[in-house]
This record gives C-alpha cells, sequence and structure tokens, in this order.
C-alpha cells in the first residue's frame, strides 16, 4: 500500500475511535435517516442541541460539532448533493463535501477522520463514481497538505462497498 494516509474499512460509522467521523447531513443538519439518523441516535440528544446551534449547511460545505456519547471526539456534518443524473454540478459538490471536510479536520489540528459515503444512500449518487470522487478529492488534498499528518479512513457499510473502494485504492496505487 502506497497510501498509509488512507484506508477503507467496512463498519458501523457510529463506532469508530477516531477524531472525527463525516457525517452524511441534510441542509438542516437537525437529522434525519440513514446514517445521519444512527449518528444522531448513538450521539444522543447532545448533539442535536449543537445543531441547532449552527443555522443549517450549504450543499458542499461542512460544520463541525462534539462528538457527545459517540467514541469520536467530533462529528464533521456535510451535505452532499442530491443525484439528478450528474449535470447539475453534482460531481464538484461531492468533492466540496470532501475538501471542505478535511479542511476542518486541519483547522481543528485533528490526526484521524472516517469519512461515510455521502449522498451514496438515500440522496443517490451512483457508488463507484462517487467513490472515484472520494479517493481522487482526498488524494490530491493530502497531498496538497502534507502538514496536516491526517488518517483518512472510508468507512463502508456494505462488503461490496468496501470492495468498490479497495479495487479503487489499488489503482490509484499504480497510477
Ligand atoms: N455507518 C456507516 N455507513 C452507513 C451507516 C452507518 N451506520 N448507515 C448508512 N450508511 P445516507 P445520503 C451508509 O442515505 O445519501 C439522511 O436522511 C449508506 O449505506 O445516510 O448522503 C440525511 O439527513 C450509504 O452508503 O446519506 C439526508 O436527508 C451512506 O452511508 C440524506 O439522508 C450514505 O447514505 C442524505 O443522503
Amino acid at each position: 500500500m502506497t497510501h498509509p494516509a488512507m484506508q477503507a474499512i467496512q463498519a458501523d460509522i457510529t463506532t469508530l475511535n477516531v477524531d472525527a467521523i463525516v457525517n452524511a447531513a441534510n441542509k438542516s443538519l437537525l437529522g434525519g435517516g440513514g446514517v445521519d439518523g444512527a449518528i444522531h441516535r448513538a450521539a444522543g440528544p447532545e448533539l442535536l442541541a449543537e445543531c441547532r446551534t449552527l443555522n443549517g449547511c450549504r450543499t458542499g460545505q461542512a460544520k463541525i460539532t462534539g462528538g457527545y456519547r459517540l467514541p469520536a471526539k467530533h462529528v464533521i456534518h456535510t451535505v452532499g448533493p442530491i443525484w439528478h443524473g450528474g449535470q447539475q454540478g453534482e460531481a464538484q459538490k461531492l468533492a466540496d463535501c470532501y475538501r471542505n471536510s478535511l479542511a476542518l479536520a486541519e483547522e481543528y489540528e485533528l490526526h484521524s477522520i472516517a469519512f461515510s459515503g455521502i449522498s451514496t444512500g438515500i440522496y443517490g449518487y451512483p457508488a463507484q463514481e462517487a467513490a472515484e470522487i472520494a479517493i481522487k478529492t482526498t488524494q490530491q488534498w493530502l497531498a496538497h497538505h502534507p502538514e496536516a499528518k491526517l488518517q483518512v479512513t472510508f468507512c463502508c457499510f456494505s462488503a461490496e462497498a468496501l470492495a468498490t473502494y479497495q479495487r479503487l485504492l489499488a489503482e490509484t496505487d499504480l497510477a
């Protein structure tokens, strides 16, 4: 592996003991289904209380809160694009989610961050295209921010998602 700073695992992101997990939120930041619902359930009501103070979040942007009852110290909430077929700036907005989350991690001097598959559930982004953007954007960001010393985990919920990430990470090795 020539990317010691990037790895993919299969896990429930609410169980990860990292500096920050990245939530696939919606613009209200007030919770929802999918990984958002799981994170709020596991973190407890204090997370929602802090989220209420944030005044929402635009698509592609990211905001950080505490992790409360989670093993993770922080939650970075980012709002992925809803998939409308790919001609409405979805790829750019999804890349923004990764860049802005990584920038927050650097700003808060975090050393480990785990991403959920932003937009690949309820928001309908095709899994392989989303994984390509996640890996490419993170690789480029890490190359430009070596001082951040950030360990990035792509947290896959399904075995299929993990296989996709493993394959793409291996291909990235060869590039
Ligand atoms: N751990 C890790 N990954 C998970 C977990 C978990 N516990 N649960 C689901 N996933 P989604 P989106 C994966 O739908 O597409 C919410 O209602 C899931 O398999 O959670 O960005 C928000 O409030 C998928 O790969 O997020 C928004 O309204 C990935 O997480 C909307 O859904 C993202 O799926 C956001 O939709």
